[in-house]
């Protein structure tokens, strides 16, 4: 498989300029734009980790989305299967998705099994350091089989399913995760304390909300100028 490069655009296609960029949102909003990505096996606690984080953002008054593999896969990629390359498309896709969300503001938390190395590297090239954070959701195979949550691990040993990640299609763990948790080992709710301390530790707290490069848009201060 080619090395895989998200960031290739139609060169024909300018970008359109809008009036309001990301900071202008993510000074309505109070927060900044990121996205928490979750990576790991079938059963590993991807979604669960999501819900669970979601809530607490929530609770605090964050605006949250959650791009669930299994929900896109029931739209916006509803036309992709499990080959390699669907997978691959099937990330594109959900990165640049994730791509729009920053821009407008949100904390998005992708679960997305996301298996392959270059992929994950490709959707963290999309985003300013710092603007992604890779949460690999770890547990071995024999117990996320155990967990079989959807059956499917049933089903690919039984024959009747095929490239399920982890048994006929290969996963790469992550070299260097943003964090780790085990979740066999760890309870939900010390997940997402651990959750709470990245995003809370893995940004400046003295920068601002976001960076960007003076251009010819107004920066907050035009857009949220202060009552007299
Ligand atoms: N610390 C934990 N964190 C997350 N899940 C846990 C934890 N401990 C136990 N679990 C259980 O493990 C299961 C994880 O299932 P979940 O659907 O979240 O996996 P997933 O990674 O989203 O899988 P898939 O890729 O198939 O969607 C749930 O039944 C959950 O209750
Ligand atoms: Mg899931």
């Amino acid at each position: 498989m080619p090395p895989a490069d998200f960031r290739h655009a139609q060169p024909a296609v300018a970008a359109q300029p809008y009036t309001l960029v990301r900071e202008n949102r993510e000074q309505l909003g109070g927060h900044r734009g990121r996205v928490v990505w979750f990576t790991g096996l079938s059963g590993a606690g991807k979604s669960t980790l999501a819900n669970a984080l979601e809530v607490a953002l929530h609770r605090v008054q964050k605006r949250t989305y959650v791009l669930d593999g299994d929900n896109i896969r029931r739209g916006l990629c509803k036309d992709l299967g499990f080959s390699d390359a669907d997978r691959v498309e099937n990330m594109r896709r959900v990165a640049e998705v994730a791509r729009l969300f920053v821009d407008a503001g949100v904390l998005v938390l992708v679960a997305f099994i996301s298996p392959f190395r270059a992929e994950r590297q490709a959707a963290r090239e999309l985003f300013a350091p710092g603007d992604f954070l890779e949460v690999f959701v770890d547990v071995p195979l024999a117990v996320a089989e155990q967990r079989d949550t959807k059956g499917l691990y049933q089903k690919a040993r039984s024959g009747a399913l095929s490239h399920l990640t982890g048994i006929d299609s290969p996963y790469e763990p992550p070299l260097a995760p943003d964090l780790a948790l085990r979740t066999d080992r760890i309870s939900i709710d010390a997940c997402v304390d651990r959750l709470l301390a990245l995003l809370e530790t893995s940004q400046d707290a003295t920068a601002p909300i976001a960076q960007h490069a003076a251009g010819t848009h107004p920066g907050p201060a035009a857009i949220h100028a202060p009552q007299p």
